[in-house]
C-alpha cells in the first residue's frame, strides 16, 4: 500500500494534489511520500521485532538526505557501497554504528573513512580485499569488523542485470572457497569476524530462492562453528521485490517469518538490506506532455522527463505504470511515452492506453527506488527536483539543478 491515490478524480500524494506540486516546483519532478517510506520500513522492522535484528536500508535505492533522515529518525541502519554513501548517511543524521559496507571494490580511502567513522561491519567480497582491509586497520591501530559476502549460487530468477547470486556474477566469494577465507580472516590481527552475508539479486518475487540461500548460509555457519569460527550475525541482503505490474511479491512479514523459521534455536542476529521494497512505491516521477505526435505506426507522447531522469525502462526494459495526474473521461489511444533525449531507447513506457493532450501531467509510479539515484546529465539536462510530502505539507528536498551547475569544475584551455 502506498499513499499515491486518486481522490475526487485527481492524483494525490498523501494530502497534496500532484498537480499543485507540479505547479509549485515544476516538472520533471520526483515526489516522495514520507508516510509510505515509514510504513515500508516498519513492515520490515515489525516482521522481525521479536528477534535480534537490524534493518539496513540500501542507500543506493534513494540517497536523498531527507529520505535517509526520515529513516534514520526511525532508528534505521544503512547498507552503503561507497564513501560517498557513508558521507550522505552521516550528513543525514544516520549512525555509523548501524552501517554495513557492501561492494566489490572498496578503496583504501573508503576503508579508512569507514574505520574512522566506526561502522558496524565491512561486507568483504574477496580474499584480496580482506588482506587490504587488515593492513589498513593495523595501520590505523583499529580492528575492522568483517562479514564475508558468500555467493550461494542460487538463481534468483530475476533480470540478468540485477541477479547477483550466481557463480558467473562478479559478486561475493564462492561457497567452496568461503571456509578457507573465513579461517584466514579469523587469523588476521586487524580483523574481527562478525558475520556472514549474501545478496542474491533484486526484485525477487518468490520466497524459494531466499530460502535456498538461507539453507546454504546456515550450513556454512555450522561448518565454521565446528572449526572455531563464531558467526554472530547473518546478513541476508536486500532483493525483496515490489509490485510494478501485478507482481505479487511476498510481504516482508511472510518473508521474515519464513527466514525466522529456519533460525529457531540459533543465536544469530538477522540483518536485512532492503532498498527497493522500502523506496520504490514511496515515489512517483511527474512529467508533463510537451507534444503529441503520430506517424503511420505509432502515437507518441513527448514528455519533458527522459531516460536521463529515469533510466530503468531504457536499461532493463522495466515496466512502470504511467497514469494521468488528472484523468480525462473518454476514449484512450495507445502511446509510446518518450523523452527529448536523442536516443531511440529514450522511453518511459511503450504502448500505454492514455487519453491525453499537450500540457497534461503524467505520473510514472514506483519511481522512488533507482530513479533519481541513477539519473545523469546526458544531453546536458539538469537533474529533476525532488519533493517530499508529509500529510498536507510538502518540502523541496533537492532543488532542480541549474544549467550553470552542469559545467562546474570544467575549464577552458589557456
Ligand atoms: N544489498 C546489496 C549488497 C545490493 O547489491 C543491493 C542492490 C541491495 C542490498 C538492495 O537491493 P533491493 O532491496 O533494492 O533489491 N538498479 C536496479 C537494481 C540494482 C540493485 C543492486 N543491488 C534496478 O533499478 O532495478
Amino acid at each position: 500500500m502506498d499513499h499515491f491515490l486518486y481522490q475526487q478524480d485527481e492524483l494525490y500524494a498523501e494530502q497534496c494534489t500532484v498537480a499543485s506540486l507540479a505547479e509549485t516546483y515544476g516538472t520533471p519532478l520526483y515526489v516522495y511520500s514520507r508516510a509510505t517510506l515509514e510504513r515500508h520500513w516498519h513492515a520490515f522492522d515489525n516482521a522481525v521485532a521479536d528477534h535480534p535484528h537490524m534493518i539496513c536500508y540500501a542507500v543506493k535505492a534513494n540517497s536523498n538526505l531527507a529520505v535517509l533522515n526520515v529513516l534514520a529518525r526511525l532508528g534505521s541502519g544503512f547498507d552503503i557501497v561507497s564513501g560517498g554513501e557513508l558521507a550522505r548517511v552521516l550528513e543525514a543524521g544516520g549512525e555509523a554504528s548501524k552501517v554495513v559496507f557492501s561492494g566489490v571494490g572498496k578503496t583504501v580511502a573508503e576503508m579508512e573513512m569507514a574505520l574512522e567513522a566506526g561502522i558496524y561491519c565491512f561486507n568483504v567480497e574477496s580474499a584480496a580485499e580482506l588482506e587490504q582491509l587488515n593492513l589498513v586497520a593495523l595501520r590505523l591501530g583499529k580492528v575492522a569488523p568483517v562479514s564475508l559476502r558468500v555467493n550461494p549460487d542460487v538463481d534468483a530468477g530475476t533480470h540478468p542485470y540485477i541477479s547477483t547470486g550466481l557463480k558467473e556474477n562478479k559478486f561475493g566469494i564462492a561457497m567452496e572457497e568461503a571456509e578457507a577465507i573465513f579461517l584466514r580472516a579469523n587469523e588476521l590481527p586487524g580483523l574481527a569476524v562478525k558475520g556472514a552475508d549474501c545478496h542474491i539479486g533484486s526484485q525477487l518475487t518468490e520466497l524459494q530462492p531466499f530460502l535456498d540461500a538461507m539453507d546454504r548460509m546456515l550450513a556454512l555457519i555450522d561448518r565454521l562453528a565446528e572449526q572455531g569460527v563464531k558467526i554472530a550475525h547473518l546478513d541476508v541482503g536486500g532483493g525483496l521485490g515490489v509490485t510494478y505490474d501485478g507482481e505479487q511479491p511476498p510481504e516482508p512479514s511472510a518473508y521474515a517469518s519464513a527466514l525466522l523459521g529456519k533460525l529457531a534455536g540459533r543465536d544469530l542476529k538477522l540483518i536485512f538490506e532492503p532498498g527497493r521494497a522500502i523506496a520504490a512505491n514511496a515515489g512517483i516521477f511527474v512529467t508533463q506532455v510537451l507534444y503529441l505526435k503520430e506517424n503511420a505506426e505509432k502515437n507518441f507522447a513527448l514528455v519533458d522527463g527522459a531516460m536521463n531522469d529515469l533510466i530503468r525502462p531504457s536499461l532493463y526494459s522495466a515496466w512502470q505504470k504511467i497514469i494521468p495526474v488528472v484523468p480525462r473521461p473518454g476514449e484512450t489511444r495507445q502511446y509510446d511515452v518518450v523523452g527529448p533525449v536523442c536516443e531511440t531507447g529514450d522511453f518511459l513506457g511503450k504502448d500505454r492506453a492514455l487519453n491525453i493532450r499537450a500540457n497534461d501531467l503524467l505520473a510514472v509510479r514506483s519511481s522512488g527506488a533507482y530513479g533519481f539515484t541513477m539519473a545523469s546529465n546526458y544531453n546536458s539536462r539538469p537533474r529533476a527536483a525532488e519533493v517530499m510530502v508529509d500529510g498536507e505539507r510538502h518540502y523541496l528536498v533537492r532543488e532542480r539543478e541549474k544549467v550553470a551547475q552542469l559545467w562546474q569544475g570544467e575549464q577552458l584551455l589557456p
